[in-house]
C-alpha cells in the first residue's frame, strides 16, 4: 500500500515491513466492516416494532455468550499470525548483522541539527586518511550491504529513512549497528525523527544511492588519498 502511495521501497527489507503494514491494515479493515455490517444488521432486524415487546437478555446462556467467545478467539488468532510475522521481521532488520565480503561502512553522527556522515572510503575501514566526511550528504552503492554505526553528539536522534523503512534512534553514548542494502538507485530523503530541540525539523538530509560506476566516480573525486591506497593494496 505504501507503494500505492507513492514511497518509493528501495532497500532489500522494506517490501517485508510494508507487508506487515498491509496485513494488519486489512485484518483491521475485516474486522471493522464485519463488525459494523452485523451491528446494523441487529440493529434493522430487532428495531421497534408495533406490538412486539422488548426483551430483557442477560447473555448468561451458552448460545448468547457465543457471541462474545468466539469473535475473542478469533481475535487473538489473528493477533498470534500479527505476532508471528511481526518478530519474522523485527529479527530480520533489527536482531540480525549480515555479513559480507565486500560491505561497505558508515558511520552517522547525528548532532543539534545536522548529520555527518563517516563514509569508509576505498580501503572499506574507518578513522583512516582515506575517510570521506560529508554534512547532510550520504552516498551509498546499490545491491551493496552497508553497515552503519549510529552516534549522537548530544541529544536523542532518530535516523529516519522512509524508503528504506528504516528508523533508528540515535543515543548520546552508544554506538548502535545496523544495516541496509539499498535496491534502487536515486536519491531520497533523510530525516531526524525525534524531537531533538528546536531545530529538529530543519534535521533533514539526503540518500544518494549510485550504480557501481557512480559510487567509485564519486569516490575517486571525493577520496584524497584513494589512488594511493587503491594501490597500495
Ligand atoms: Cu535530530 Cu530531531
Amino acid at each position: 500500500m505504501m507503494e500505492m502511495l507513492g514511497l518509493v521501497a528501495a532497500s532489500s527489507y522494506a517490501q517485508h515491513i510494508d507487508f506487515v503494514f498491509n496485513m494488519i491494515f486489512w485484518i483491521t479493515a475485516f474486522w471493522l466492516l464485519l463488525a459494523e455490517f452485523v451491528f446494523f444488521y441487529l440493529i434493522l432486524r430487532f428495531r421497534k416494532k408495533a406490538g412486539v415487546k422488548g426483551q430483557y437478555i442477560t447473555g448468561e446462556l451458552a448460545s448468547e455468550k457465543r457471541w462474545i467467545t468466539i469473535p475473542h478467539f478469533a481475535v487473538l488468532l489473528f493477533d498470534v499470525v500479527i505476532l508471528f510475522f511481526a518478530v519474522k521481521v523485527w529479527y530480520e532488520v533489527k536482531q540480525n548483522l549480515p555479513q559480507a565480503a565486500d560491505q561497505q561502512l558508515v558511520r552517522v553522527i547525528g548532532q543539534q541539527w545536522a548529520w555527518t556522515f563517516v563514509h569508509a572510503g576505498p580501503d572499506g575501514k574507518l578513522d583512516t586518511p582515506d575517510d570521506i566526511i560529508k554534512v547532510n550528504e550520504l552516498h551509498v552503492q546499490v545491491d551493496k550491504l552497508h553497515i552503519f554505526q549510529l552516534e549522537s553528539k548530544d541529544v536523542l536522534h532518530d535516523f529516519s529513512v522512509p524508503v528504506f523503512r528504516l528508523k533508528q534512534d540515535v543515543i548520546p553514548g552508544r554506538v548502535i549497528t545496523g544495516w541496509f542494502t539499498p535496491t534502487k538507485t536515486g536519491e531520497y530523503d533523510i530525516q531526524c525523527a525525534e524531537i531533538c530541540g528546536i531545530g529538529h525539523a530543519l534535521m533533514p538530509a539526503r540518500i544518494v544511492i549510485e550504480s557501481s560506476d557512480q559510487h567509485a566516480a564519486w569516490m575517486a573525486e571525493n577520496s584524497t588519498v584513494a589512488v594511493a591506497s587503491a594501490t597500495a593494496r
